[in-house]
């Protein structure tokens, strides 16, 4: 039986027998890309001049992400073009060590070549509904790079809090970052996470090749934004922090020009502080309804000659992509916020929602716009297993449904939003391990005929994540029967009746999956 990686490699190739699991010895010369790979194996290290496996590595003409892993009677080998790719050799030889010390057997004789399918492979965790400190992101992140993800997107603006300290606007925090209960539970809760804070995760995400993208989300979920500006709402408020869950018809004013100082603002502190390539503008579930009253937006529309409120959208994200690009970076939107032809092509759309039969996404995307996949029915996490269980994660295939131009997917992630996820023994049943069958679709493609053979390797793996500190959801639950599936469904469904819930109900009642 081949040794149980997680994700699994491109090429694996053992051969018959194995050397002794032993210290690793500190190599001598490693090359300054190696870095990252050294740290991440420094528990394994051993004392110096102690008897111990020899570690080497090389560097070859490979793509950034790749390597090549090769153990021989002589030691370990790992051969990579970059950073990146001698940093996921690491991890490899991080859970071949695990597996083999655990076993109490040898390291096998083996040679991995790998490299990953999608470029983008990401995490996204909802900061917002409920607050967790940075230990406890920066414990998902370190988890995240064990799956070899390479993007930790960080959902920090929402209509039940503000989790970003902002020097020019210092109310989004002073009253944005409170809410006075959550669904009337009579506890106050809040936090947000200093600027120090943020860079203390955007280095630590560093080091293990992750990038850090922030989420402002506009025009939308910005009760909290305007809680503590009212005057950047149509109507000017009283606003407040919400207290419940779901879709708000306040959103940011597009007619007002002190929205686009604001944007201008604090999208301008965000791309400051991430030094990363892109920033998430959000983009969804934003209701028109103030819009189509307000004097300002309207007058915005005829001004710009904008065919109506879902153009005055488009309008505005791209006013909010051009901030973005005048830091250097690129925007990403979700899909759902592009209704209008107008949107700027340049901008990346997250594809979790279809409109309709002919899903505008792929039309997006075959007319060239570039796409990450994280489809709700599939990789939201929040949702219990009796709906989206393991076995249908990780069949999904991310090439989605009428999408004629592969090419433009940059890759896929999975969004954790934490209504109804308040500690860490939540977080990770929820989590994992969903977002493992993700990161193995992300990385080598998904296998969906090999879903036993995935079966059995995690089960290798659930003791790694253990080690690490996960507590993953019981591998007898994450593919319940129909029963205990409806049962589940019908109390996630008791508590969040929401736009999603009711298109999903809809898609098992009818079959349509
Ligand atoms: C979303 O789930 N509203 C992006
Ligand atoms: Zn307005």
């Amino acid at each position: 039986m081949d040794p149980a990686i997680i994700p699994k490699p491109r090429s694996l190739v053992t051969h018959t027998g194995s050397i002794p699991v032993r210290p690793i010895l500190r190599p001598a010369d490693a090359p300054v890309e190696a870095a990252a790979a050294l740290r991440a194996l420094e528990p394994a290290i051993g004392e110096e001049n102690s008897v111990g496996l020899s570690l080497e590595f090389l560097r070859g003409q490979c793509d950034p992400e790749s390597y090549r892993l090769v153990i021989g009677h002589d030691g370990v080998r790992l051969y990579a073009g970059d950073e990146p790719g001698f940093f996921y050799a690491a991890q490899t030889l991080r859970q071949l060590l695990f597996a083999a010390a655990r076993a109490g057997s040898g390291l096998p004789l083996l040679e991995i070549e790998d490299s990953p399918r999608f470029s983008y492979r990401g995490f996204m965790f909802d900061s917002c509904r409920h607050f967790f400190g940075i230990d406890e992101v920066k414990r998902l992140v370190d988890l995240a790079a064990a799956h070899k993800l390479n993007v930790f997107h960080w959902h920090l603006t929402e209509d039940q809090g503000w989790r970003i300290e902002s020097l020019l606007y210092p109310r989004l925090t002073e009253l944005g970052s409170r809410r006075g209960e959550t669904r009337g539970d009579g506890i106050p809760h809040g936090g947000f996470y200093s600027r120090d804070d943020v860079r203390e995760v955007v280095a630590y995400a560093a080091e293990r090749r992750i990038e850090v993208i922030p989420e402002f989300d506009l025009p939308g979920h910005v009760t909290a934004a305007l809680a503590a500006y009212p005057q950047l709402g149509c109507t000017g408020g009283p606003y407040e922090v919400a207290t419940r869950f779901g879709i708000w018809e306040d959103i940011l004013c597009a007619g007002n020009d002190d929205v686009l100082e604001f944007l201008r603002g604090v999208l301008g502190e965000i791309c400051e502080l991430f030094p990363g390539r892109y920033v998430h503008i959000g983009g969804d579930e934003a209701p028109k309804a103030r819009w189509r009253e307000c004097p300002r937006c309207q007058a915005r529309i005829r001004d710009e000659n904008l065919a109506g409120e879902e153009d005055l959208q488009a309008w505005l994200m791209n006013r909010a992509a051009e901030i973005v690009e005048s830091h250097g970076k690129t925007a990403i939107a979700w899909n759902d916020g592009i209704s209008s032809d107008h949107l700027a092509s340049g901008i990346v759309q997250q594809f979790w929602m279809e409109r309709g039969e002919a899903p505008r996404a792929a039309r997006e995307a075959n007319g060239g716009r570039r796409t990450i996949v994280s489809d709700y029915y599939h990789y939201y996490l929040d949702y219990p297993y009796g709906m989206t269980s393991l076995a249908k994660t990780y069949g999904y295939d991310p090439v989605f449904e009428g999408l004629e131009r592969p090419e433009s997917i940059l890759g896929v992630e999975a969004p954790l939003w934490t209504e109804y996820v308040a500690d860490r023994e939540s977080i990770d049943r929820q989590v994992f391990p969903r977002l493992t069958a993700m990161a193995e679709t992300g990385w080598s493609g998904p296998h969906a005929s090999a879903y036993a053979d995935f079966r059995r390797r995690l089960s290798h793996f659930y003791p790694y994540l253990e080690s690490m500190g996960a507590s993953p959801e019981a591998l007898g639950k994450v593919d319940p029967g129909p029963l205990a599936g409806r049962w589940q469904v019908a109390r996630f469904w008791g508590r969040a009746v929401d736009r999603k819930m009711i298109a999903t109900l809809w898609k098992m009642a009818t079959g349509r999956h």
